[in-house]
Order: C-alpha cells, then sequence, then structure tokens
C-alpha cells in the first residue's frame, strides 16, 4: 500500500511520534491528514506548523479526547466528512502515568478500543466500506514485561492482545491490523518520566539514574518506520524500532508458541 494520495486520520497527533507520524505522511504525499486530539494539547500550533510546510488544506485538527465515546463519534464523522473519506488510522493518543492510573488505562486501553472499533467500523467492508489500515501504537512493553511500569505495561499488552486478535477479522472487514512498539522514544511522555511517582516500593533514586542510562531515539525514526511499516507491513504485522537496533517485524507467539515446562 503506498500512503500517496491516501487520508488518515491520527489520535494524540498534536504532540511526539504522533505528530511525526502526521509530518512523514506529508512528505510522502499523503492526500490529507486528520489530528484527534485534546483541546488542551498544542494542536493549533502543530496544524500551524504543518501548514507552513505542506500547505493549507492537507492537514486538519479536530479536537478529541478519546475516553468520550459522543465525542469520539462526533469527531470521526466530521473526519470523514472533511477527508472525503478514511484510509488509515493510527492510534497514538497515550500517556504514562503510575499516580493517575486509572485515568491511563481509560486513555491507553478503553481509548484506543473505541476507536479502533470505529475505525473497522467506519472503513470495513462489513459495512459497505473499502477496507483500510489501523496502526496501533503499543510499545515495547507491549511484548515484554517492564518492571518500573507495570500498569503502563498491562496497558500495551491489552493493545497488543486486542490488535493481534482482531487481525483474524481481515477477511470479513478487509481492514488491516498493524502494531508499532517503539522503544524509548524523546517525547513529552518520555520527557515527564524523570518527574514521574513511582510506585511506592520502587527504589526512586535507583530508577532515575538506571533512566538515564536508557538509550532513546528521535520521534522521526518511529514516525519513518511507521510509513515503512503501512506500505510492507502484512496484516497482523508487529513493528519494533528501538535505538540502536535496526527497524525489525516480529511474531505475537500463539499458544501453540510458547514454550511449556512441566510444574
Ligand atoms: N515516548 C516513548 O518513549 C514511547 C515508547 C513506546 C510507546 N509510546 C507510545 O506512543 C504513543 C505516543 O506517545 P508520545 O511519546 O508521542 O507522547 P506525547 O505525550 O508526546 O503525545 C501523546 C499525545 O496524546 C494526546 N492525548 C493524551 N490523552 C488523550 C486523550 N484522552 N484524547 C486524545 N488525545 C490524548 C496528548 O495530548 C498528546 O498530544 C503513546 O501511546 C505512548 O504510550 C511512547
Amino acid at each position: 500500500m503506498d500512503v500517496k494520495d491516501k487520508t488518515a486520520a491520527i489520535t494524540g497527533g498534536a504532540s511526539g511520534i504522533g505528530y511525526s507520524c502526521v509530518e512523514q505522511l506529508l512528505h510522502h504525499n499523503a492526500k490529507s491528514v486528520a489530528i484527534l486530539d485534546l483541546p488542551s494539547s498544542k494542536g493549533e500550533d502543530a496544524v500551524a506548523q504543518l501548514r507552513s510546510q505542506f500547505g493549507k488544506g492537507r492537514v486538519h485538527l479536530f479536537a478529541c479526547d478519546v475516553t468520550s465515546q459522543e465525542q469520539v463519534e462526533s469527531s470521526f464523522k466530521k473526519v470523514v466528512e472533511t477527508l472525503g473519506g478514511l484510509d488509515i488510522l493510527i492510534n497514538s493518543a497515550g500517556c504514562l502515568d503510575n499516580v493517575m492510573w486509572e485515568r491511563m488505562i481509560d486513555i491507553n486501553v478503553a481509548g484506543l478500543v473505541r476507536t479502533t472499533l470505529l475505525g473497522i467500523d467506519i472503513m470495513g467492508k462489513h459495512n459497505g466500506g473499502c477496507g483500510g489500515t489501523i496502526v496501533n501504537i503499543a510499545s515495547i512493553a507491549g511484548v515484554t514485561p517492564a518492571t518500573e511500569f507495570p500498569i503502563y505495561c498491562a496497558t500495551k499488552y491489552a493493545v497488543v492482545g486486542l490488535t493481534a486478535s482482531l487481525q483474524g477479522s481481515y477477511d470479513r472487514t478487509g481492514v488491516r491490523m498493524l502494531l508499532m512498539c517503539p522503544g524509548l522514544t524523546r517525547t513529552p511522555l518520555a520527557d515527564n518520566m524523570m518527574e514521574m511517582s513511582f510506585l511506592s516500593f520502587f527504589d526512586h533514586n535507583k530508577l532515575m539514574a538506571d533512566m538515564k542510562t536508557w538509550p532513546d531515539q528521535p520521534p522521526e525514526d518511529v514516525a519513518k518506520a511507521m510509513v515503512k511499516l503501512i506500505e510492507k507491513g502484512k496484516n497482523g504485522a508487529a513493528c519494533i524500532v528501538a535505538a540502536n537496533e535496526p527497524l525489525c517485524v516480529i511474531d505475537i507467539p500463539t499458544y501453540q508458541d510458547l514454550v511449556k515446562h512441566e510444574l
């Protein structure tokens, strides 16, 4: 699939990885891209910057909190009207918060489930659509435990489980389900990690010292990988993009793939 002339919507597209994905899609001649983000985000500045780079008519901003069913439905309706359809949905809206963890689950899991299901209904062949592509942004912490961020890790495992399961409906929906699993990436979310509160039983000082040694990557690297994944990824592909590592896709293990030991 060539992203040229395609329409795309990106939740959380006003900042970080989402913003870089908008930029890369426009750079690769996507027809138009919709950013769905919180009214409190830097959406206006993001759109002004992108319009100065790529022209006025190719990027649009829609205020949308993914935790609200009503806002998601009304903003997706406006997206389809404004863009004249939808070919690609990238779910990037997310946060990392050890304290307000219920809100984090609402955004990272319930919000992503909500926009994924609506995206499938809008693009799906089962509903008269032409099919399309959904990329859900999980994390390396969605395929391997992350001791420092157990609840965030749980939300990302949920994203992987949802996406890997929905790929099985491709024959009916025609909507390709893809996963992007970035490693540590320099964005506001990662910057906040240095100031956040950790769970009470962690050694805060040791964690801070450890985290400073973790290699990170710019969001552009994830966005470039995103375009490659959309253009080349087979239904169900899960892409890992991490600092100092070659870009790759992994197989999400099924029950048959598990290594079993006698108890
Ligand atoms: N930065 C990393 O190291 C890293 C690594 C792996 C995965 N991720 C994932 O990548 C995605 C993007 O994160 P980022 O690092 O670019 O963070 P970011 O904070 O730069 O961007 C997140 C965006 O999501 C938006 N958002 C938050 N809550 C929302 C809501 N309720 N409704 C709509 N939009 C909402 C924010 O306003 C912001 O624009 C997240 O899902 C994150 O978990 C990030």
